[in-house]
This record gives C-alpha cells, structure tokens and sequence, in this order.
C-alpha cells in the first residue's frame, strides 16, 4: 500500500459537487422534478494513494465515479491531474484516467480478441509501432497474472476472474495517473475476489497511479485503502485514514456499517465504550423515523441519537478524539463520542466476509 503523504500532489481534486437526477414520473401530465443525489461533495485524492469510497446502495457512488470520468452533469468542481474534463480534451483526458467496472463481460468487446482489445488504447492514441503494442500487451497480461497466449482469445473463453484481470490491463496500458474501480470485485465469488485485491495489491508497488476504489464493503476498503470516505444519501459523513475511520470510526452511520460485519462487534477490544456494540443494538430498537426534515442532518431519519440540534446539516469537522487532521466526521456526537476501538485487520478472506 502507498504511503500516505499530503506533501506529495494532488491527482483528484472534488470541489463542492452536486448532482441531480430528473424523475420524469408517467403520463403527459407528470411533473418533472429533480432529485439530488450528490449533496456538496468534496475530497482530495493524493498522487499515488489508494482511496476508499463506501456505503450502502443507492447513496451515489457510482454517480460520483461518473462524474469524475466525464459522463455525467454536475455542479462544483473536478480536476484530474488539474485538468477539468472537457469533451475538446477528451483523448488527454482519457489518457489521466481509467475506470474498471463490476462486469467486465460488458465492459469487453465480445468480437475483439483479448490482444486487441488491450491493444486499442495505444492504438487509438497512435502509440508505439504495432511490433512495441504487441510486446506491451504481452507484457501487460504477465502483470496482471496472464501470459501471452490470453492475446489470442475471446472474452467468452476467459472466465470472470481471468476477464476482470483483462479489464484491469486494458484500464492501465495507457499508464493512467487515477484508475477508478466501482465495485470491481463485487460480483466476483471470494476466493477470486481476494485473487484481484491482490493483483491490485502487487501492481500498487509498481505503478505509479492512484485509485478511487468504490465498494459498499467495509472490510474490503479497509483491506486496500490508504483513505476511506463514508457516503450516505450522497454526502459524504466520515473521512480520515483507513486507520482512523476503521479503528476508530465516530460517525453513527460508519458505526452502524461496522456492526453489521458479521462477528465484527465481537472483535471490538473491551476498552469500556462498547460503542459499536451499543449501537447495533440502538438500531436495533431504534424505528426509522418517518420524518426526513430539509436542510437536517442526512441520516437524521435512521439515527437513534439524533435530537433538534440535528434539524440542522453539520458540516464535515475535524475529529478531536483522533491525532490526524485528516480525520473529520459531519456530525454534532464527533467531539462528544468515545471512538470505537477495533482490533487488527483482518485477512484478504475476512475482507470478504461482509456485505454491509
Ligand atoms: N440515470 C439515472 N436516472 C435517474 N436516477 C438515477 C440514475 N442513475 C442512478 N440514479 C439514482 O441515483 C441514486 C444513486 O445511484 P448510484 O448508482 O450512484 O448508487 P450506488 O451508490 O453506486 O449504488 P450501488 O452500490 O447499488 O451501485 C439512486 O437513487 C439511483 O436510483
Ligand atoms: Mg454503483
């Protein structure tokens, strides 16, 4: 894993973004209404870093990944390499950032064999003579655990794994300074799982890119991040380092997704807060609310501990419990609450226990 260094550049920047979606309701006579999805998001990703976005399905993940490769409307800022996406600088664009998707069967041509499928981007971006294309492939599919004779198959004689690992080439023929990978092992089963977090593992030592890893598993993040941001309903609640937000987790929301770790709570060190613990077993009392307030606290519906001052949108603030600055949380309890202490991380195959 990279080390984490805010002196080193800024490859991501996310500035105050939102995003809408237009529910289009039926019939003739339905309003139009706009429904925000992305609510005033905002992160730095370092040159190099691994970065961990979580959260349940639905809360806008992949819209923000979306966002950040060009495909999707937004207001705020995004600079990749400092550079904003524009459809003019497309080609320069694509070459700084890449995206690996949950299924790379549809994200490989079907009718294109595994060679040139890699080979297009160097193609497509007049790159080295066929001959230099053809080694780099080559060399490609040795690093992300192939060999030479995958160039001549098809997609349909790979299996998932083996097509991930391909997508996973293709995503870094054109050595991309930010590769953003939206549930990019989600759909594989465990044991290959932990094969690719692996992989992704092994070229992290020798490449020289950052990642925004989008999951909605904890463990898995946990496994592979520098960083971790938490995001409910589109905004972000938690930010710091895995470390921090794992260990030492202050967000009730980021609470609630570590209880429902299958033994997690269990593995909590008995410090006296039994703070996971004890809020597991809040929302397991706790009656969402049916009220949902403009302009309070984005989880105010589900959290057992919210009261009026939360009628309000906290701001995302530094964590006093926690050394690093980096740690911040949106949410009244931060400076109030006893973070949650954890135990050592768990192994590749533990990452996979939990679906949050
Ligand atoms: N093209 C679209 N038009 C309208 N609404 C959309 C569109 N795409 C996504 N949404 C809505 O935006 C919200 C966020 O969706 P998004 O796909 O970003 O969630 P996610 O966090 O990636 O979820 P998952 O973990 O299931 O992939 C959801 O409520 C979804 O229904
Ligand atoms: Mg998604």
């Amino acid at each position: 894993m990279s080390e984490m260094n805010s002196e080193k550049g800024e490859i991501l920047e996310v500035s105050h973004v939102n995003n809408y979606y237009e529910d289009t309701g039926l019939g003739i006579f339905a309003k139009r209404q706009k429904r925000q999805v992305l609510s005033d998001v905002s992160f730095t990703i370092h040159t190099d870093e691994f970065f961990g976005l979580v959260g349940e399905s639905g809360c806008g993940k992949s819209t923000l990944g979306n966002a950040i490769l060009g495909q999707l409307p937004f207001e705020g800022t995004i600079r990749v390499g400092g550079m904003e996406y524009s459809k003019s600088d497309r080609r320069k664009f694509t070459e700084k950032v890449q995206a690996v998707f949950q299924d790379p069967m549809s994200a490989l041509n079907p009718r294109m064999t595994i060679g040139s499928t890699m080979r297009e981007p160097l193609r497509a971006h007049n790159i080295g003579t066929r001959e230099e294309q053809i080694r780099a492939v080559n060399d490609m599919l040795e690093k992300v655990g192939l060999d030479a004779s995958y160039a001549d198959r098809y997609p349909r004689e790979l299996s998932g794994g083996q097509r991930q690992r391909v997508c996973i080439g293709a995503a870094l023929m054109l050595q991309p300074e930010l590769i953003i990978a939206d549930e990019a092992v989600s759909a594989l089963d465990v044991s290959v799982g932990a094969q690719i977090l692996n992989l992704f593992h092994e070229i992290d030592a020798g490449a020289d890119f950052a990642m925004l890893f989008i999951s909605h598993n904890l463990n898995v993040v946990y496994y592979l991040c520098d960083r971790i941001a938490v995001m409910y309903r589109g905004t972000i609640v938690e930010i710091g380092s895995a470390e921090d937000v794992y260990h030492h987790p202050v967000h009730p929301y980021t609470k609630l997704l570590l209880a429902a770790i299958p033994d997690f709570t269990s593995r909590i060190e008995d410090d006296g807060t039994g703070t996971l613990a004890d809020i597991a077993k809040a929302n397991a009392q706790f009656e969402v609310r049916n009220e949902d307030p403009e302009g309070a606290c984005c989880f105010y519906h589900r959290c057992p501990y919210a009261n009026s001052e939360c009628l309000k949108r906290p701001s995302l603030t530094a964590v006093p419990t926690t050394d690093s600055e980096e740690h911040r949380a949106a949410c009244r309890l931060a400076a109030e609450q006893p973070s949650a202490q954890v135990d050592e991380k768990g192994s590749v195959a533990e990452a996979f226990q939990s679906t949050c």
